[in-house]
């Protein structure tokens, strides 16, 4: 018989820096009595994330919600965007928050992410832009995409939510396309609390990403367009330097983490993980298997219910799918028939505890559950 755990384990932990260095650099916050609009925490962070990314043009935002609705009014898009549905509600919610129309194309089995096979069938002369979603960090096929926008004119932005680190070949996943969002949410391998960024190929693209930031205004005297508040604040900020600092630890922790998963799941009939390619460096971001019920025996429901009687906390990411939200599947594109591949896989994935100070034993322990299942 396997015990439970005595104490919840959850899917994920936030990277907590030690306190003592995110109070210190509090006190310099005090000091200069600057906590928000474009502070000196705020700055160096800036320089800070663009070197670590290896990228040009980075712009620090609140959230990755509002980055992503920032995103799409800087590139001045109009009509409708081409986006998957098998993610979270902030990417379609960011379309149909600008006054766009979220078109759904269905993904590929593999990657789960948006099949740039299908894109081209679902151009039509509104389409303005396509919203890819790197999914658990798993890079989409950027040159596909790349071709596809190029041959039709379409803006390309990345949701980069879970990239965090991904790079393809040594090159940053934020180099791709026109922009690419990130998340830095409690939940994600690099966080500031809440915040994001945006990413992009061009400074005055960037000018604008700033003034759109800051609710449109370009100097004292002039607000030139329609902005938001997107700032990020100087606490953010403050703990987005100290996060920094561990964040290739965890990603060393998480990968040691991620061999023991694979180690006590991968032959077992009925669980796959994603694919990871070689040419990928990884986020490390979520620990994600598949649940064939017909291999396996029970359904990816059951063993989420199952789990959480032994006091472990899986999450079924991105469940339900974004077509099916009441909000949404009206739309011609949320047809069940179109997103065939992204109605079965949403039903079989499921995101296990992953987080570096997760230990080994603990990582056996779930795994074991799962396999006397
Ligand atoms: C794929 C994806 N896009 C967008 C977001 C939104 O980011 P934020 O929570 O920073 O607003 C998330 C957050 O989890 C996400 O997973």
């Amino acid at each position: 018989m396997i015990e439970n755990f005595e104490k919840p384990i959850y899917v994920t932990r936030p990277l907590l820096p030690p306190l003592e260095n995110f109070t210190n650099r509090i006190e310099d916050v005090w000091k200069s009595q600057w906590i928000t609009n474009n502070g000196q925490q705020h700055q160096i962070l800036e320089k800070k994330l663009q070197n670590y990314l290896k990228v040009n043009n980075l712009s620090l935002i609140n959230n990755g919600t509002i980055a992503l609705q920032i995103a799409l009014k800087a590139l001045d898009l109009k009509g409708e965007v081409i986006t998957t549905p098998f993610t979270f509600a902030a990417t379609p919610h960011a379309i149909s928050w600008n006054g766009l129309k979220p078109v759904f194309c269905d993904i590929d089995s593999e990657t789960l992410n948006i099949d740039a096979n299908k894109i081209e069938d679902l151009i039509t002369e509104e389409t303005s832009a396509i919203l890819a979603v790197h999914v658990f960090g798993t890079p989409c096929d950027v040159e596909k995409i790349e071709k596809i926008a190029e041959k039709h004119d379409l803006k390309v932005i990345y949701d980069g939510a879970h990239a965090f680190g991904t790079e393809i070949d040594g090159t940053s996943i934020g180099n791709y396309g026109d922009m690419t969002m990130y998340s830095f949410h409690a939940t994600k391998l690099f966080n500031t609390i809440e915040g994001g960024a945006l990413v992009c190929n061009n400074i005055k693209l960037k000018e604008k990403i700033e003034r759109l930031k800051n609710f449109g205004i370009k100097s004292k005297e002039e607000v030139v367009e329609v902005g938001t508040n997107g700032k990020m604040n100087e606490f953010q900020a403050a703990m987005g330097l100290e996060v920094l600092k561990e964040v290739e630890k965890e990603r060393k922790k998480r990968k040691i983490i991620k061999d023991v998963y694979y180690n006590e799941l991968d032959y077992i009939d009925g669980i796959t993980f994603i694919p990871e390619n070689e040419k990928v460096k990884s986020s490390q971001q979520y620990l994600v298997i598949r649940i064939n019920k017909e291999n396996f025996g029970l359904s990816r429901d059951e063993v989420y219910e199952k789990l959480k009687e032994y006091n472990v906390f899986s999450r079924k990411y991105f469940y339900p799918l974004c077509s099916n939200y009441p909000c949404y599947s009206d739309l011609k594109s949320s047809k069940k028939r179109k997103l065939a591949v992204a109605n079965r896989v949403v039903n079989e994935v499921l995101s296990l505890p992953f987080y570096g100070d997760l230990g080994k034993i603990e990582v056996k322990k779930i795994s074991k559950i799962i396999r006397s299942l």
